[in-house]
């Protein structure tokens, strides 16, 4: 796979997945705008592409006008959208019989409606380009119920599903393909609570049947597939990555 010539706009590229898949798209010869509510890391290495970085809230769509502005202004278009940030609270998200109706709402914003702002002002600009390739993170959480509800991740992330089959029927003919990469259970600071429990981590590994869980790499490989030229006839559909757990009885 070569990136090269191509401008990629990553969210959530201040930190797991959205940092590697911004660096990973970098070496490979990618500009990428990288996109976050937090501030720049230290640790983005040089790569063959360059980047800027761009903190913005994402749910705030004058924000994500501006920034995507900003990184057409700086590249000159944009071909590549990957849609990462998402956030899912412990202890805050919990089941629609009680959960905290703001937090519900807030939560929505930042998974869902996020990808919308993104989406909207990015189209036009893969139109010019004659053509382009979104990503969408969704989880495979929204495929299954869990005993300890997070109805508003659940519910969220199954939206960004409906959403991007979608786009992709309403933006094929342009040449712009929209699809979802499911991600499983994934080390990355949004599973910070493993960091102080190897137990979790290792019973969680017994049940998926490739024997551990996901790396941050494991999801950059996919969505890099799925960004590439060699996805050039897959739109509308979800990639689950999940070392087989969804698979399970
Ligand atoms: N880690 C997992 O186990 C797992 C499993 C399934 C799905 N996912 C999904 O994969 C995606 C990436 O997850 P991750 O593990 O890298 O999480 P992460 O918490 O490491 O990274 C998410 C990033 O999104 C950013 N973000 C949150 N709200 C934002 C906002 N309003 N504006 C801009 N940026 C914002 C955060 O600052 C953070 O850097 C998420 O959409 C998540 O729901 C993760």
């Amino acid at each position: 796979m070569t990136f090269t010539g191509k401008t990629a706009f990553v969210t959530g590229a201040g930190g797991g997945m959205g940092l590697q898949i911004a660096c990973d798209l970098m070496a490979l010869g990618a500009n990428v705008a990288m996109v976050d509510v937090k501030p720049q890391p230290d640790c983005i290495p040089s790569g063959t592409g360059n980047f800027i970085y761009l903190k913005c809230d994402l749910s705030d769509d004058t924000a994500v006008r501006t920034a995507v502005a900003q990184a057409v202004e700086a590249f000159g278009g944009i071909d590549l959208l990957a849609n990462v940030a998402g956030v899912l609270w412990f202890e805050r998200d919990k089941s629609a019989l009680d959960i905290d109706l703001d937090i519900w709402d807030t939560v929505f914003r930042i998974n869902l409606k996020s990808m919308v702002h993104t989406s909207r002002h990015i189209a036009p600009h893969m139109k010019v380009a004659g053509g382009g390739a979104m990503v969408h993170f969704s989880t495979i959480q929204c495929r299954r119920g869990d005993t300890a509800p997070q109805d508003a991740y659940q519910a969220s992330k199954a939206g960004v599903i409906a959403l991007s089959k979608s786009l992709a029927i309403q933006l094929g003919g342009d040449k712009i393909r929209s699809n979802v990469i499911l991600p499983g259970p994934a080390q990355s600071p949004m599973q910070a609570r493993w960091e102080d429990n190897a137990d979790a981590v290792k019973g969680l590994s017994q049940i998926i049947p490739l024997g551990r869980v996901g790396q941050v790499s494991d999801m950059s490989n996919a969505c890099l597939f799925l960004l590439s030229d060699k996805a050039s006839f897959i739109t509308g559909t979800e990639l689950v990555v999940d070392g087989g757990l969804l698979a399970r009885p």
